[in-house]
């Protein structure tokens, strides 16, 4: 398997993704407890010390925040929330006096019920132009009282709402987030100019929100629930569905898109890029969308859902360049996001889920292609068990569900008690923190060898010796994955015995190593 020897930036970047409610609250805007722009500009020095090389924001545009930012009213300006133009603009040129590059949330597929647009949507009613940016139908049944066609919500429940004229509008998430019909030119039009909007204020790239999403099949026919599965059963994460057959996603004409926007950016210096999420169900169709004509890159939701096994990663690593092979793409990687259970949780908790994140995160570093961290990760922090009382994901309010709220708890930065450091003072923040945060805020660890955080900054500088133009080949020996880049070699132990160290000298490893490398232990040897 070879990579690519392109010198774009961010074949090659470590992207730290920044969710704006809980990285850092200045105190100078919006509400206390929520952080805001001028808390991450303030912070940025923190996270090129940490070594990466871009930061992606969470949205942070004029927003009735029912879906925490994904719900957009005005795609154009700052809530009030986050801070101003200005604050977006200072944070930008901050960034990038420090080095590190800015991608921003794009959420094409749905406004929030608030955006104009919707609102003149319900005013004007059925058959008007207003309504025609949107997917209104009529419904099924006596009096049009059954929804149009069977499509559940991914966060719980129909995909439809009605409204008080008898029509209903389809939304695949939130009721208040609408979607779009991209049938529909002006929808295309209107996002063209948002994305310029950004890019003449500098910013270097964008996350596409469910960027397998626009279209839709355009019957809007019912879509096929196999025997055993159930439409609108509870989804495993937002990266992973059990229904095959997906009318409302993936859809051909979406690429066409995606090839406007290349243009858009391509006129722009510096390396403009794009990321997708897309959650495809092939990797052959999730290398669609990189196709050279089309976007930067996609995630690769792969990584974070293999099991915990030597088979199962080195599957990943291959598949994701197989697939990748035609189009010439570099691939990404990525263990968390605020979407889904921190990774330390995922493989178990405790010592040993920290043991198996750490491994787990030096494997991934190794490997061509972008990786993407999620704040906190590097603190080591664990899914956090919200009290119901706390819990604000939509998904909670529309199934009773747990949802997200436990990896987006406000990231502890100095102190011994909540707050830690989020805000300047004792206000506590939007999603109450945990008692025993204490040893694991930025500032406890600073210096600690054996710390989470100074491992991944040993980690993102050792990466940095890496060259882009290696490749990488796998190989598994019972537990072992053996990842080899250039002079490098990567042991992965998913086993639950130690085993002889390799031979060669010991670059970098997850955790303790002796002459034995332990269980849920990886090490980078040369
Ligand atoms: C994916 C985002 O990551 C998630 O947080 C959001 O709820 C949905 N898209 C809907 O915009």
């Amino acid at each position: 398997m070879t990579s690519t020897t392109s010198p774009t930036w961010w074949r090659g970047a470590v992207v730290y993704q920044i969710y704006v409610r809980s990285f850092a609250d200045s105190g100078t805007r919006g509400v206390a407890g929520v952080g805001d722009l001028p808390g991450i500009t303030s912070r940025l020095p923190y996270l090129r010390d940490l070594g990466v090389d871009a930061v992606w924001i969470t949205p942070f545009y004029t927003s009735p925040q029912n879906d925490h930012g994904y719900d957009v009213a005005d795609y154009r300006d700052v809530d009030d929330l986050f801070g101003t133009l200005t604050d977006a603009d200072d944070l930008v040129a901050e960034a990038h006096d420090l080095g590190l590059k800015v991608i921003v949330d794009l959420v094409p597929n749905h406004t929030s019920s608030e955006h104009e647009w919707f609102r003149a949507a319900l005013a004007a009613g059925p058959g008007s132009p207003e309504r025609a940016r949107y997917l209104f139908r009529d419904g099924r049944g006596e009096d049009g009282a059954e929804p149009p066609n069977n499509w559940p919500s991914v966060f719980g429940g129909p995909a439809w709402t009605r409204v008080p004229d008898g029509q209903w509008y389809l939304n695949l998430f939130d009721s208040t987030q609408p979607d779009l019909d991209w049938r529909n030119p002006e929808v295309g039009d209107m996002f063209v100019d948002v994305l310029r909007f950004w890019l003449d204020r500098d910013v270097d790239g964008f996350r596409v929100d469910v960027a397998h999403g626009l279209y839709k099949e355009e019957s809007l026919r019912d879509q096929v629930v196999e025997d055993g599965a159930s439409a609108d059963e509870p989804k495993e994460s937002m990266v992973s569905r059990t229904v095959r057959d997906e009318p409302m996603w993936d859809q051909p004409e979406v690429h066409d898109v995606y090839r406007r926007w290349h243009d858009v950016l391509a006129e722009y210096d510096g390396d403009r890029m794009n990321v997708a999420e897309a959650w495809t169900q092939t990797p052959e169709s999730m290398a669609k969308f990189v196709r050279s004509e089309e976007m930067s890159q996609a995630f690769n939701f792969s990584w974070l859902l293999a099991d915990w096994s030597a088979e199962a990663f080195a599957d990943v690593i291959t598949g994701t360049f197989a697939a990748l092979a035609d189009v010439d793409a570099s691939p990404t990687w990525v263990l968390s996001n605020h979407d889904v259970i921190r990774h330390v949780t995922r493989y178990g908790g405790g010592q040993a889920g920290l043991s198996r994140a750490r491994a787990a995160t030096l494997t991934m570093l190794a490997l061509p292609g972008s990786s993407y961290l999620y704040q906190g990760e590097e603190l080591g922090l664990e899914q956090v068990d919200v009290a119901p009382e706390d819990r604000q994901d939509p998904s909670w309010f529309r199934t009773g569900e747990v949802g997200r709220d436990g990896c987006r708890v406000p990231i502890p930065w100095s102190g011994t008690s909540a707050p830690y450091g989020f805000g300047p003072g004792d206000d506590q923040p939007w999603i109450p923190q945990p008692d025993d945060w204490a040893p694991l805020t930025a500032e406890a660890q600073t210096g600690d060898e054996d710390s989470t955080l100074e491992f991944y900054r040993r980690a993102l500088a050792a990466r940095r010796t890496l060259s882009p133009a290696d490749g990488v080949d796998v190989s598994v020996e019972g537990d072992l994955l053996t990842v080899t880049r250039g002079d490098l070699r990567v042991v992965l132990n998913c086993g639950d015995a130690d085993v002889e160290l390799p031979a060669g000298d010991v670059v970098l490893t997850s955790g303790p190593v002796s002459d034995r490398l332990p269980a849920d232990t990886a090490v980078w040897l040369r």
